[in-house]
């Protein structure tokens, strides 16, 4: 909700302005002395300011100037006796946006607050997004494969359904963020802010401040109001990625949002009433969550209202060369290089290799291959990849390991770790042992248990 400060002596003015803006939905807030307001905008960030030139104490004029020397000064309107003009003038000079003549015609005011409250907030919005260092446009999405087209039929199902929450899931690096930015822009609310926010970069109590914003004195270093993520989001999209780190007090508080469509600012008595589709995403386990009480199950329900897993680059078929050519032709435009395309060995590399990163690890080889190869096709004396790193979402990460909808049996997953381990060790059974944090004779016992010959893994080629 937008808030008006005014400042006028005189009270009958005071009376009927807020009577009218309050019923138009504003909040309002009076002063008779400008040193009054300052005092306010010292702590507060109103919408705009409503002022009256001629006060007791310091003159108008002096307060606009004051004003404008603030970082983020609100708009001012300039209230003024028709037989003024020159000073309705000079306050333009002095950055008043604009004035009204009293006696006032109050359709004529509403219609100057709202013009100019509406574009307070595009201003708020573009701030946000100019910090963020975002572009408003959203990056393509690349894919040909049959995993990648049910992907771009649920962004374009979801997308027409502009209220429904989502749920996206997938390793790191699938592309959770660029399906969330695609479903924004596709719906109608494609010109409304997306605000993005990362739960997993922020501690509890800060979360909680950037999502809901806060009161002055709300807290010790709250000295001004400031307004939550979730304000800015009125009519867009809210983006909570790593939704499965965010604190389980915290929870139940965007469970109220989504449930209410309301929330208060902490300090504050207020509802404030926001409409946003609310979209997640997640490479973490959620029902294993539920299951050790980290995550609410309510809220899972509440979120999951269409989700989407997205595949791992390694079940993509055909993909991988396509993001490679892709990739290929961003850099050679970024670095104003000219190269044409990868050596037979760096394609072999490229289809055989795992992709524990994803998307995110083929962008970042290429950028890296791009920057430094200096012939006309990239060699693999510049595409580095990782020979292995550990399946993060299994060994690093127990509880990030998505099981799938359709179950998956275990003595499965015990074979593929034992055969990734020695994968990654090139059949040293002890390094090996050490990676699953078993001793090698659980090793040995396991790898006959299984028939896994680590001669045959030993003699496959390095990636
Ligand atoms: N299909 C795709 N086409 C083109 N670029 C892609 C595709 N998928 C992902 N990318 C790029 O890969 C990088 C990683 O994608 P993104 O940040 O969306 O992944 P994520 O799933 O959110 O990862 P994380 O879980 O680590 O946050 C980004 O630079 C993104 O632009
Ligand atoms: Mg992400």
């Amino acid at each position: 909700m937008a808030s008006i400060l005014i400042v006028d002596d005189d009270i009958g003015i005071r009376l009927t302005l807020q009577e009218v803006l309050i019923s138009a939905g504003y909040e309002t807030v009076a002063f008779i002395t400008a040193e009054e307001a300052l005092k306010y905008l010292q702590q507060y960030d109103p919408d705009l300011v409503l002022l009256d030139l001629n006060l007791p104490g310091m003159h108008g004029f002096n307060f606009l100037e004051i004003i404008q020397q603030m970082d983020n000064p609100p708009p001012v309107v300039i209230i003024t006796s028709s037989t003024d003009a020159p000073s309705a003038v000079k306050a333009m000079k002095l950055g008043a946006l604009d004035y009204i003549t009293k006696p006032f015609n109050l359709d004529e005011i509403l219609l100057i607050v709202k013009r100019i409250i509406a574009n307070r907030s595009k201003d708020e919005q573009l701030a946000y997004l100019r910090k963020k260092n975002q572009h408003p446009d959203y990056d393509r999405i690349i894919g040909n494969s049959s995993a990648m087209q049910a992907v771009f039929k649920f962004i374009k199902q979801v997308a027409q359904t502009p209220k429904t929450t989502v749920l996206i899931r997938g390793e790191t690096g699938t592309g959770k963020e660029l399906v969330a930015r695609a479903i924004h822009f596709q719906s109608e609310r494609g010109n409304k802010p997306f605000i993005d926010i990362n739960c997993s970069a922020f501690q509890e109590t800060l979360l909680e401040a950037e999502l809901f914003g806060y009161e002055p004195g709300a807290f010790t270093d709250a000295k001004r109001r400031k307004k939550g993520l979730l304000e800015l989001a009125h009519e867009g999209t809210f983006f909570l990625d790593e939704i499965g780190d965010m604190a389980i007090g915290l929870q139940a508080k965007i469970l109220k949002v989504i449930e209410k469509q309301t929330f208060r600012r902490l300090g504050g008595i207020q509802e404030i009433h926001v409409d946003t589709r609310i979209i997640s995403a997640t490479s973490r386990n959620l029902e294993e969550g539920i299951y050790h009480r980290t995550f609410r199950e309510d809220l899972f329900y509440r979120l999951n209202v269409a989700s989407i897993i997205l595949p791992p680059l390694r079940d993509r078929e055909g993909d991988v060369l396509l993001l490679a050519d892709h990739f290929l032709n961003v850099y050679n435009n970024e670095f104003k290089k000219n190269i044409r395309g990868f050596t037979p060995e760096v394609k072999r590399l490229l289809m055989t290799h795992h992709w524990p990163g994803n998307v995110r690890e083929l962008r970042n080889a290429i950028e890296k291959a791009v920057l430094f190869e200096t012939g006309d096709f990239i060699t693999p004396a510049h595409f580095k990849l990782t020979s292995f790193e550990p399946e993060r979402n299994i060994l690093s990460h127990p509880t990030s390991f998505v099981i799938p909808p359709e179950g998956i049996a275990i003595m499965d997953v015990e074979k593929a770790l034992l055969e990734n381990a020695l994968l990654a060790t090139h059949g040293n059974q002890t390094k090996a042992a050490q990676l699953l944090k078993i001793s090698r004779e659980t090793l040995k016992y396991r790898l006959r248990k299984f028939r896994i010959n680590y001669h045959e893994i030993k003699a496959r080629p390095v990636e």
